[in-house]
């Protein structure tokens, strides 16, 4: 957030409010980046408290990421049914329960019912959190707000990192699992509190509530920004789901499927869940691997701050040029370092600040601006459904490379599989440069209308 931001936010009371609702709605970011951190710490443990095939590894490792592909597939419907605010509130209890269940498992069945069940919830909330906030921020600083949300994904990722730290000693794994519960119960009751999105509500004929959240969240423009939902709103009227398969949805579908899969192609969580595996192949000890992943960890917040004091000046669409473009020549530089062989010792720090660079221009490119771009492209009617189909294929891509990933290193090798995601990342790089559009400054009722009149959307 820049100064300018923060001075904004000082003097506007709308602008003050929406910071906490904003900060609230992120909790979801928090959760999804804690539960799919924790695993890989607690993991450690639990092996040494249960017998299990490696079939059933398997599970409980990628469990939450086919969990999040099925809450995906119904949360966006849910949120367009139910209300954005309310299937919040039943994301924060279905993370209590997946948490609670996985820290008092009796046996390997309970726990992998746990790890399910955390999936879903964190399929809920990984829509539902981008979606909330994108609707309830006024325009010149959506951007800014809405990944907020990845913020917390980051530090949920690190916060997991020194959780898996400080119970390490004792082998905690039921308490590092059994931590989620905290911010769960923080969502459930702090969201309560906070309005519903005012676009939902409009759109459910809850005029005077859309209204009265407005006047909460504007400083000015709220009769504007009610007729341009109500405008929108009637142009819907006689649309539906089957709206998503409809030809001028098309452009906005493409662009949210390729991002979703490019997303996770690249390697991002090659490199999250599986760090201390690739700094120990190149000598370092057990503690210095997870030290130098505690950087990366680090690192990546650091960014997306970064990518949030900038995304609503620079625009979506530089972030993301310089963002992929920057992860085609470390990803090309990684491949070479882990290939050439002479490095001998100094191999884990390059290997490190390899990581470190790739990992940064993940974090202000498409980290923060998949999850953005997706919650302002799709028209009001669709925009749950939408998303959602998006977020299944990001989380059925994030199945994919992180079962294969050790499949990769040990049969093509380290190199080769960086210089695919290197691959993969140019191909993305060109995507982006062709289709994807700039959303910045604009009402998300203005960026549908353009999508509805058939305006190329990358123009
Ligand atoms: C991605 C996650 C990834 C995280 C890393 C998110 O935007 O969707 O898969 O683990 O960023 O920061």
């Amino acid at each position: 957030m820049s100064i300018a931001t923060i001075r904004n936010v000082m003097r506007g009371d709308g602008d003050r409010f929406v910071y906490v609702v904003s900060a609230m709605a992120a909790l979801n970011g928090l959760l999804f980046g804690f539960d799919t951190g924790i695993i890989s710490g607690a993991f450690l443990f639990i092996q040494d408290s249960f017998v299990m095939s490696p079939l059933v590894e398997g599970i409980i490792v990628s469990g939450a990421m086919a969990g999040a592909a099925a809450g995906a597939a119904v949360g966006g419907q849910l949120a367009d049914r139910l209300g954005r605010r309310r299937l919040i509130f039943i994301a924060a209890g279905v993370f209590f329960l997946g948490s609670f269940t996985m820290a008092v498992a009796p046996n390997v069945p309970v726990l992998v019912a746990g790890r399910l069940i955390d999936g879903v919830a964190i399929g809920f909330a990984s829509i539902v959190g981008p979606l909330y906030i994108s609707e309830i921020a006024p325009p010149r600083i959506r951007g800014a707000l809405t990944s907020l949300n990845q913020l917390m994904v980051t530090t949920g990722i690190l916060l997991s990192y020194f959780v898996n730290f400080a119970f390490a000693d004792a082998g905690a794994w039921r308490w590092m699992l059994g931590a989620g519960m905290v911010p769960a119960v923080v969502l459930a009751v702090g969201i309560l509190k906070m309005p519903e999105s005012p676009r939902w509500l409009f759109e459910h004929g809850r005029e005077d509530e859309a209204r009265a959240v407005l006047q909460r969240t504007r400083q000015s423009g709220v009769e504007t920004e009610l007729d341009e939902i109500e405008e929108t709103v009637e142009k819907q009227s006689d649309t539906g789901l089957s709206d998503l398969f409809a030809s001028w949805l098309r452009p906005a579908l493409v662009v949210g499927l390729g991002l979703a899969v490019f997303q996770q192609i690249t390697g991002i969580n090659a490199v999250i869940y599986y760090a201390p595996t690739i700094l120990e192949s190149t000598g370092f000890g057990g503690v210095t691997s997870i030290l130098a992943t505690v950087g990366i960890g680090t690192i990546n917040v650091v960014m997306t701050v970064v990518a949030i004091a900038l995304v609503d000046r620079v625009g979506r669409r530089r972030l993301l040029i310089v963002g992929v473009g920057g992860m085609v020549a470390t990803l090309a530089i990684l491949g070479t370092v882990f290939y050439l062989p002479g490095f001998g010792d100094v191999l884990g720090i390059v290997a490190t600040a390899s990581l470190m660079l790739f990992v940064s221009f993940f974090a202000i490119g498409l980290g923060p601006v998949f999850w953005l771009l997706i919650s302002e492209i799709y028209p009001l009617s669709v925009r749950g459904s939408a998303m959602g189909a998006v977020t299944v294929a990001n989380w059925g891509a994030n199945l994919l490379v992180s079962l294969t990933f050790p499949v990769l290193t040990s049969s093509i090798g380290t190199h080769w599989t960086f210089w695919l995601f290197g691959g993969c990342s140019l191909v993305g790089l060109v995507f982006v440069y062709r289709l994807v559009p700039e959303t910045k400054g604009r009402t998300l009722e203005a960026i549908e209308s353009d999508l509805r009149e058939n305006v190329s959307l990358a123009d």
